[in-house]
Formats: C-alpha cells, structure tokens, sequence
C-alpha cells in the first residue's frame, strides 16, 4: 500500500483537540479507514489529508480535463468576438470568454493541491496526451453558434458541474461553486441571444434552428459514453467525485431542454423524442457515438486547429511568463533585504516600463497577435452574411 506521508484527515481538525486517529507510525490500513469513512460520512477530503493513489490520479485526470475544456472551450466562441452584431453582444461575449479562462485558472490551481503543476498539465494537453471536451471540436459557424452554445453547452456544463459543487475533494468542490455561478450566466446569455434570434426575421430564425441542430446531439455526447460503458464511473460515485450517473444526467438535460426549446421556437433534431408518462421523463432517440469516438480521437473537424492555436499562444505567452516570474523573483528578493524605499522606486519603473512596452512593441509583436488572431482566421467556414443579418436585431 502506499507509504503514510502526511497524517490522515480528523474532522475539523485543530478545533476539538488532536485529530481523529492522527499521529506518528500509523499502519495503511488505518489511514485507508479514515479516508474511507470521512467519505462515508460525505466529508471533504483536503489537501494536506491521506488519499489513495488512485483517488488523487483520478481527480489529477478529471480536474486536468475539467481545466484544459475550459481554456480551450474560449476559442470557439472567443471567433465572434470581433464580429458581435452590438456594442451590448460584444461586451458580453468578452465577460464570457474571460470567466472561462478564470475557470481554467481556478480548476489548475485545484489540480496543484494535488502535487501537479499547471506548466505539467499544460504540456500534456499540447503534447495531446489528455484530452478535453470533443464539444470544442466544432466550429461556430454562424452568430447564432454563441446562442447554442451559451444555451446546450454551459447548459449541460451546469447539469454536470452542480453536483460536482458537493465532490468529496474540498478545492474542486469549492471551484465548483464560483465556476456554476457563473456558467448560469453563460447559459442565460445564450438562451437570451437565441430568443433575440428566434423572435426576429425569417433569416435569424433560420439561423437559431440550424445553430440548435448542430448542437445538439453534441451537447448530449458532453455527458461521456453510456453507464455500461463508462470504465470510471463506478469508482468515481464510490468516491463520491461524481454524484450521478452519465445517463442520468443526459436525461436531466433533455427533461430541461425540452420545454425551454418549446418556450424559444426551435425544434430539437430528434424525431424520437416524447414524453414518456410511464418513465416521467423525455425518451429520446440514439446517439451516435461512433462520431464521438472519432472527435475524441482527434478527428473532429477543428481537433488540429484547436491544439494548434493553443500551442501557439502557449509560445507567444513565454515572454509574460518570464517577465512575470522575473518580477516576482524581484519583488521577493526586495522583500527578503527590507529596502522598501528601492522597491517602491523600483514598482514605480516598473509601472512606466509596463505602460511604455506595448507602443515599443508594436503591431508584430505576440502581445498583440490575440486580438487579431481569431477575426484573422475564422473558424470554420464562417457565414458573414447570416452574421450581417443579425446586426440589426441581436
Ligand atoms: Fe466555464
Ligand atoms: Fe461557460
């Protein structure tokens, strides 16, 4: 079994005197027992407590997976910035992008409470030895792609990730809360743009319709593969990581979508689906889940171009990384011999170096390539001319 390296949990350590079971030379099994019941007793497991190795590798991979979909989740939709029909759309959009990139950052800190670097998980991601959502593997082709996003994709994102708010490891637990928060935004946000479509012209209506039936089955594969095929769920609801099953959660979705799709006029791309009185609930038709396998592999449509443009900003950002950790190195080392007066002069160049560095750069510079990068190389095929339809109403 695994060496003891830390003390295993006690409920509310430090608050009525020494921990549970804690102290020197405790046997595995002990410490196994402790994890096991502070599970049992729906307890968070923390950091600093004793974890078998699979419970933390499991958590390391899902976590991991769980960041990189959100980092990578802001290209598809981060395409339609620079081409929002409004001022209002744009200003949104942005605020949606930016949360998913603090939903990375907060899902890469959780996975470092576990002893993985973020630097270590990133170089799997770009080395495509961990996946994440074959959902970003779509393009957005039309402006009406935000809509269905905001709505079927953070909408089955909250469906998973609700749960996840009560997963038995306290960081993810706790990002869990802040990051569901804001996908409820997201989410609103995308049913909002779609109904601003659906009550507009012929064009935009056509639009939502052709934007829903794209998504669709997609947003149900994001639940992963059926229960009797999903080799990590038993252990993971023995862990009390994951709460429900994945059909069960599919099936949660389609009971909520129904009635919203009905409420905003678009029809949902399944001739099978019915309300099922018997089941209480709506029976829908089959997945194909040989496209999700192929996605999965790589061979979605925008597999290559998504691991590329992540590669690349990977690279263009080295120069932030290095500056930032060069001025980190400062400020600790200023701290350490106690020269304040030189700190605050030295804080005070580096402020006027950090207004004067952007207009030295100039355009070539990578600082600047984000901005341009997306409208540069549009994702997908595009559809201008829908996107121009949408200006006057959206
Ligand atoms: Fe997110
Ligand atoms: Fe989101």
């Amino acid at each position: 079994m695994t060496p003891v390296t830390s003390p295993p949990r006690g409920r509310a350590a430090g608050a009525d005197g020494p921990p549970d079971g804690s102290g020197p030379g405790l046997e595995a099994e002990d410490v196994q027992a402790a994890f096991d019941a502070a599970v049992a007793a729906d307890e968070r497991i923390e950091p600093r407590d004793w974890m078998p190795d699979t419970y933390r590798s499991t958590l390391v991979r899902q976590i991991a997976q769980h960041a990189h979909s959100e980092i990578i989740g802001m290209q598809p939709e981060a395409n339609w910035i620079t081409r929002a029909p409004s001022l209002r759309r744009k200003a949104i959009l942005m605020a949606k992008v930016q949360d998913e990139a603090g939903h990375g950052l907060y899902l890469y800190g959780a996975a470092e409470t576990l002893g993985t670097s973020r630097d270590e998980l990133l170089d799997k991601l770009h080395a495509g030895r961990q996946k994440y959502s074959s959902i970003f593997n779509y393009p957005t082709l039309t402006w009406a792609d935000v809509g269905a996003i905001g709505w079927l994709v953070d909408g089955a994102a909250i469906t998973n990730q609700v749960p996840l708010c009560r997963c038995s490891y306290g960081p993810y637990a706790r990002a869990m809360v802040r990051i569901c928060k804001e996908e409820s935004f997201h989410q609103r946000q995308g049913y909002e743009l779609l109904l601003a479509l659906t009550r507009g012209t012929e064009a935009q209506r056509a639009m939502a319709q052709d934007a829903v039936d794209r998504w669709w089955w997609p947003s149900l594969m994001m639940f992963g593969p059926p229960d009797d095929e999903s080799s990590h769920s038993a252990q993971s609801m023995a862990w009390k990581i994951k709460r429900h099953s994945n059909d069960e959660l599919r099936q949660r979705f389609v009971d909520i979508c129904v009635p919203q799709a009905e409420a905003l006029g678009v029809t949902l791309p399944d001739p099978e689906l019915r309300w099922n009185e018997e089941r209480g609930h709506w029976d829908f038709g089959a997945i194909d889940w040989q496209e999700f396998r192929e996605v999965l592999k790589g061979n979605g449509p925008c597999n290559e171009q998504r691991l590329h443009r992540r590669r690349t900003a990977h690279e263009n950002g080295a120069w932030v990384r290095e500056a930032a950790a060069a001025h980190a190195a400062k400020h600790t080392a200023t701290h350490a011999t106690g020269h304040t007066a030189d700190h605050a002069a030295d804080r005070t160049a580096a402020d006027r170096d950090d207004r004067v560095e952007p207009a030295a750069a100039g355009p070539a510079q990578p600082n600047t390539a984000p901005d341009t990068a997306p409208d540069t190389a549009p994702d997908g095929a595009g559809a201008p001319s829908a996107s121009r339809s949408t200006r006057s109403r959206a």
